[in-house]
């Protein structure tokens, strides 16, 4: 089914690593130009060395989501290289974990920050280009933590919940200019996610949890399943887990 992937355009947020990393080598493999948006330059220019070597076409610019300015740059910059932005995934993200009584206002802030603004920044650098062209494709990134809150997850589930709603918003609003939507939400998966967790006793507790978690690949599959579909079918929402995975 890669007819539909093949030539596209697709910019990818916090493709340094994990999910977005994944993403971006299948896709480059199935002969999407990649456009790889995180702050790790260093990692992302690796990893367009590795897929322009494979002979993929990818281009990478360091991009801070937290920055409306730098999402701009970074949708813009595939729009002036390669003529079009045809998907976007909005995938950058982090999950520092804590009950709320432990006030790590600052985790707060940055996942609200990243998770949600992050998001909404990609939809506004990419709307007007999918408008105008009539069509595109937005993906964001949610979590089953999006549709469940546990104890210590309170303020990333907010954000991911955040996520579903815009996306569900989104979806009816841009369907006069032919625009596709959907959101995915992965269970476990073995990236570097549970790094961001920055209270030691939590990260321990999730790092056990995470055992059973799956490989990002499975993340890129789904990606390419929702893109490679006719143009006339919009894969709204993908929920999806470890097969061990309980919550
Ligand atoms: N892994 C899972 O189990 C899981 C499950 C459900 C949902 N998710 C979601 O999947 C998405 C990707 O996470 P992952 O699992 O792949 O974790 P990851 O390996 O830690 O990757 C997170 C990515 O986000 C980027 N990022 C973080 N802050 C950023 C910022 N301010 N500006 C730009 N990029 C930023 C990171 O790049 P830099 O640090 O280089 O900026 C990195 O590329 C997140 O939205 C996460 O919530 C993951």
């Amino acid at each position: 089914m890669s007819h539909n992937i093949e030539g596209k355009v697709v910019v990818i947020t916090g493709a340094s690593s994990g999910l977005g990393e994944a993403t971006a080598r299948l896709l480059s493999a199935q002969g999407a130009t990649v456009v790889l948006g995180a702050r790790r330059a260093d990692r992302l220019q690796a990893l367009v060395d590795t897929l322009t070597a494979q002979g993929g076409k990818a281009l990478a610019l360091p991009t801070d989501v937290t920055q409306c300015a730098q999402v701009q740059c970074l949708v813009d910059a595939a729009v002036e290289q390669f003529g079009r932005v045809d998907v976007i995934l909005n995938n950058a993200g982090l999950m520092p974990h804590s009950p709320l009584e432990r006030l790590k206002i600052t985790d707060w802030d940055r996942m609200i920050d990243v998770n949600i603004k992050g998001v909404l920044y990609g939809i506004a650098a990419a709307l007007p280009h999918m408008q105008r062209q009539k069509s595109g494709h937005i993906i964001n990134v949610s979590s089953v933590a999006g549709h469940k809150v546990r104890p210590g997850s309170a303020v990333y589930a907010a954000t991911k919940h955040a996520v579903l709603a815009l996306s569900e918003g989104l979806r009816q609003e841009v369907k006069p200019y032919n625009i596709r939507t959907t959101v995915l939400s992965p269970g476990a998966v073995q990236t570097e996610l549970v790094d961001s967790i920055t209270e030691p006793d939590i990260a321990t507790a999730v790092r056990q949890i995470y055992e059973m978690a799956i490989s990002p690949d499975a993340f890129a599959r789904v990606v390419a399943f929702a893109m490679a579909q006719p143009d006339d079918v919009d894969i709204n929402e993908i929920l999806f887990r470890p097969t061990r995975q309980e919550l």
